[in-house]
């Protein structure tokens, strides 16, 4: 099928639908989340190459069906396919977006299949998302809906590591177990950038979060 619609149309189209379905969705994990990973995958784009048109379906699309919010199953992919069906898009950009949607997520592991170019950028972009102050700012969130602490004081948890100090499973322990490790897992040489820069703010912010309660 050769597309009879405005790429732009179609993009706001799904804008509008993706918009809808995440609006219950609370802020670090809804759309705020879908437009900074937009925003940042545009930049890896512009930089990189590849097709724009399928970056941003794929960003738009990437956490529609978010197994969070779907009783732990992860509909994102058939999601997609359902949303693109419904509008003037080729079968060829259907397919490469739900397999990018469905092969993004960290969670997936080795499972996931090799992704595109354009897959790659999208997924560099939702990783850099968990970094920086929004990674800060998101980790708080996420431990906040579990009751689960920032950080637990080194006299209370027995680490002897003060680089480390309360990382059991507080957001600190996170930052260490996860997100400090995402910089070497990521496709594009602009994302690495990104992630480097963002990375030593969150760093700096540990320092002196730790001075602030006396731990250094
Ligand atoms: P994604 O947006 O790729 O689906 P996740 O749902 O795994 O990512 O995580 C969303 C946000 O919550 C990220 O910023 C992540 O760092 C944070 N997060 C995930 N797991 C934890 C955890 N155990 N403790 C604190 N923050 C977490
Ligand atoms: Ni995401």
């Amino acid at each position: 099928m050769i597309s009879m619609e405005e790429p732009n149309a179609i993009i706001d189209q799904v804008a509008e639908q993706v918009s809808e379905r995440m609006s219950g969705q609370q802020a670090g994990h809804g759309v705020d989340h879908v437009l900074r990973v937009l925003k940042t995958a545009r930049e890896i784009q512009a930089q990189v190459g590849g097709d724009r048109f399928v970056v941003e379906l794929a960003a738009w699309l990437h956490d529609v069906g978010d197994a969070k919010f779907h009783d732990g199953v992860e509909r994102s992919a058939e999601f997609a396919r359902e949303i693109l069906r419904d509008l003037d898009v080729g079968n060829d950009i259907i397919e490469h977006v739900s397999h990018i949607v469905d092969n993004l997520s960290f969670r997936k592991g080795s499972a996931a299949k090799e992704l595109s170019l354009e897959g790659k950028i999208v997924q560099d972009a939702d990783r850099l998302d968990a970094l920086g102050a929004i990674g800060i700012v998101r980790t708080i969130e996420f431990g906040a809906t579990r009751g689960q602490p920032f950080y637990v004081s080194e006299a209370n948890d027995g680490s002897t590591d003060s680089s480390k100090a309360g990382t059991g499973k507080t957001g600190i322990g996170h930052f260490h177990e996860k997100l400090f490790k995402l910089r070497d897992l990521l496709n594009t040489e602009p994302a690495k950038h990104i992630a480097a820069e963002r990375e030593q703010f969150m760093r700096a912010f540990l320092d002196q979060f730790l001075r602030e309660c006396g731990e250094e």
